[in-house]
């Protein structure tokens, strides 16, 4: 995507390919996951990342399981990670505007990349069908380009992703949803990425005001190749609600309530989210019943003030990890639903 390289960013990137490709991959897909989240710099992490995907697709890996990692993935020494509140406003902040905004966007990359394989790695045991992984692992391909976009641009511009401070919220979300994969979706892709939805246009205008139209670009590409992760994860989401015999919206709903009730707060792009299938009754708490109505607005305000959500009953379990007969079920079910579509498919086809 971006034109011509400077060199310093290109040649960081061909050196950690030539790395990559001098060694000998994993013997897996789920363990060459856990190989980039313990991977530290970011044009190694995206050149790992990419290699397991090529290898993957050309057939050389299976899916395989790994040990999900019990703390957070490897990071460079920069940028420091701070509370929210302490990352400097790009009113305040010592770089140039875009700048501010390139390296904003090169650290949401940076963490997607490590979100999406966490996703493939923690899972890796529960007998999923390989689509989901393959789902995933896809989605962790896409955010290894992005990273690498990222990084070449603030090179481009005389900086480097570390120049400035960073919070670590993405990786939170990770965590809050570590025990559950309907939690995870719900959070991962349904949640954080959909905000990536409802800031891209925004971000792009804003990029193109300032006269940084190949920054402006970068953005809009990224943000049309997004639509694909949101959708991932409803789709999965859905599908495994379906299999369990669970209410898609209110699970979801209750999951957020629960979880990260500051992600149900706008603004959103309604559009963008319909457009990959996330239909407002999910997240759009005007839509809710009273009573869920008024604890999100109660939840929403406790987090602004920086207070956890509180307890609403017995908290929302849709496939635990420590739940293995229930994963079992679900695994089996799912098969059986694929099944079901192909089979209608190969009818369908001419
Ligand atoms: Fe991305
Ligand atoms: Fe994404």
């Amino acid at each position: 995507m971006p034109a011509p390289a400077a060199a310093g960013a290109a040649a960081a990137s061909a050196a950690a390919a030539a790395a990559v490709a001098a060694a000998p991959l994993p013997a897996s897909l789920a363990e060459c996951g856990r190989a980039v989240l313990l991977t530290a710099d970011p044009h190694t992490k995206a050149a790992l990342s990419l290699a397991a995907w090529t290898a993957y697709t050309s057939g050389l890996l299976p899916v395989g399981t790994a040990e999900p990692l019990e703390g957070p993935p490897a990071r460079p020494a920069k940028p420091e990670l701070v509370p929210p509140r302490q990352v400097p406003s790009m009113e305040k902040a010592p770089l140039p505007k875009p700048v501010y905004q390139l390296h904003n966007l090169t650290h949401v990359e940076l963490n997607a990349v490590d979100l999406a394989w966490d996703t493939v790695v923690r899972f890796s045991s529960c007998g999923l069908p390989e689509a989901f992984f393959a789902d995933f692992a896809r989605v962790a391909a896409d955010e290894s380009r992005h990273l690498s976009w990222c990084l070449q641009r603030l090179d481009e511009l005389g900086y480097h992703y570390g120049c400035m401070v960073s919070h670590d919220l993405l990786w939170e979300g990770c965590q809050l949803s570590q025990h559950d994969l309907g939690a995870r979706l719900a959070i991962v892709p349904m949640s954080q990425e959909a905000r990536g939805l409802d800031a891209g246009d925004r971000l792009f205008k804003r990029l193109v005001g300032m006269g940084d139209n190949r920054t402006a670009a970068i953005v809009k590409q990224i943000a049309t190749e997004e639509r694909a992760h949101v959708a991932v994860g409803i789709a999965w989401f859905s599908a495994i609600c379906d299999a369990l015999g669970m209410e898609t919206a209110s699970t979801y709903q209750r999951l957020l309530l629960e979880l990260c009730p500051r992600l149900l707060k706008g603004p959103f792009d309604d559009g963008e989210r319909q457009a990959v299938g996330l239909e407002r009754e999910l997240y759009s708490t005007a839509m809710w019943d009273p009573a869920l109505q008024q604890a999100a607005a109660e939840a929403i305000a406790a987090a602004e003030r920086g207070h956890p959500p509180a307890k609403l009953g017995s908290p929302t379990a849709v496939a635990p990890l420590d739940d293995v007969g229930k994963l079992q079920q679900l695994a089996s079910r799912l098969a059986d639903m694929l099944d079901i579509e192909m089979a209608a498919a190969r009818q369908g086809a001419p």
